[in-house]
């Protein structure tokens, strides 16, 4: 089985990445993690994926002076060095234009700490405290051009308890999320996931995706 080349995109302490990269010890899993770039070269990830024995590499948006075009082009040119044919951002706090987006169409996913498409952008938790929502969680999703938006791979969610602060909801959805992105990239790696218009099939691949706790 050939396992398809990812890069984990961050921009700090790289809990997700951590997950990805546990999961692809694991030799029948079909991605392998290949690189881990940053756009922060203070982020904490790095260490723990150089830890792990992975190639990690930096590019500092700010050297870019506001240029997003050629932040993004210098971050495809380093993806096409180490020859990655997936993407997976993992908290990257970078908006991205057409400009990477279009290149990697299909080829690049992201996790949102929400049950897209409620809650996009920032402060997730707080503002679902402050709707007042019952079911609150993470969603693993295709990038398009428009933030937090593009065809859903997976989701999962948990309860809002009466006792929730942002703090908790945020900790017990980040579990979600360690358990769902190598479940979601696993269906993108190994071909089960495809992109029908706005929908993915997964054949079903795996209803377990769709967590409820407790
Ligand atoms: C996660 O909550 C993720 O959903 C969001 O940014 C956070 C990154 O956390 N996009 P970590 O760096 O993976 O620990």
């Amino acid at each position: 089985m050939s396992r398809k080349r990812t890069a984990v995109l961050i921009s700090g302490r790289g809990s997700n990445m951590s997950a990805l990269i546990s999961a692809a010890q694991s030799p029948d899993y079909p991605a392998e993690v290949a690189l881990v770039l940053s756009n922060r070269p203070d982020a904490k990830g790095l260490e723990r994926a150089a830890e792990n024995g992975i190639p990690t590499t930096v590019v500092d948006h700010k050297l870019f002076s506001g240029d997003r075009q050629a932040f993004e082009k210098a971050v495809d040119d380093i993806l096409k060095e180490h020859r990655i044919e997936l993407v997976a951002l993992a908290g990257f706090m970078r908006i991205l234009t057409p400009y990477l987006v279009d290149a990697w169409a299909n080829r690049m996913i992201n996790i949102h700490p929400a049950l897209l498409p409620s809650f996009k952008g920032l402060e997730t938790h707080e503002r679902a405290l402050s709707e007042g929502v019952k079911l609150h969680g993470a969603t693993v999703h295709y990038v398009s051009s428009e933030m937090d938006d593009g065809p859903i791979i997976m989701q999962g969610a948990i309860p809002v308890l009466d006792t929730d602060t942002p703090d908790t909801l945020a900790a017990r959805v980040l579990e979600v999320e360690h358990r769902i992105y190598p479940k979601a990239l696993e269906l993108v790696a190994s071909g089960q996931a495809k992109v029908s218009g706005a929908r993915v099939e997964t054949g079903d691949a795996d209803a377990s995706g769709m967590l409820i706790f407790p």
